[in-house]
């Protein structure tokens, strides 16, 4: 059974923000084909400023408290602050997180960011000019945490395309955005199937 954090129990037991904001400026939702959780935020934003964050979760205990800890760093932030937040800041606030629970906070970054980015496409559908820095974050995999298949070691995206624990050359799997190996023909996250590049 994963050991969690006192941080992590406390998220989990008492989360924060829970909830809805029915005319919220920005929506953003991830789901994981995987374990098929799936995490809403919404957000009311101010001069640049999140003034009100909720969010839904229908998911693991991990996924609740990443959920809540994500809606606390993200209060009162600008959105280039927001679009700073990270899986792995995430995980570093709750002190710590299972690696087979990594998965979940990335999750959480990935839909905040999302939410971010329907406020963005709001704003420019008004004509409202939108900062660069902080469009199309969600494709990227920056902080994102990820277990080798291999080694099991701990790898990020700037490791890729190899582990650096035991070398193996690795990918992203495009449906469930979990790392695999570079030559595989089949996910074995999400079973999806894959055309490894013929070298
Ligand atoms: Fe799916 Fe945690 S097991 S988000």
């Amino acid at each position: 059974m994963p050991v969690y954090s006192q941080k992590v129990m406390d998220h989990f037991s008492n989360p924060r923000n829970v909830g809805e904001i029915p005319d919220a400026d920005g929506i953003g939702e991830e789901g994981n084909p995987v374990c098929g959780d799936m995490m809403t935020f919404y957000i009311k934003v101010k001069d640049n400023r999140l003034t009100d964050i909720k969010f839904k979760t229908f998911g693991c205990g991990a996924a609740i408290a990443v959920s809540s800890m994500v809606s606390e760093m993200a209060m009162g932030k600008t959105i280039e602050e927001v679009m700073k937040i990270t899986p792995k800041s995430v995980a570093e606030e709750l002190e710590g997180l299972p690696k087979n629970k990594f998965h979940c906070s990335n999750l959480g970054a990935q839909a905040l960011h999302k939410a971010i980015e329907n406020y963005q496409a709001k704003q420019q559908a008004k004509g409202v000019a939108v900062p660069l820095t902080a469009a199309k974050a969600s494709a990227s995999h920056e902080g994102e945490l990820h277990v080798c298949p291999f080694c099991e070691g701990e790898v990020s995206a700037a490791d890729l395309p190899f582990c650096q624990a035991c070398g193996v050359k690795l990918l992203f799997c495009p449906k469930c955005g979990e790392v695999v190996a570079r030559d595989a023909t089949k996910c074995p996250h999400c079973g999806a199937e894959l055309n490894p590049p013929k070298v």
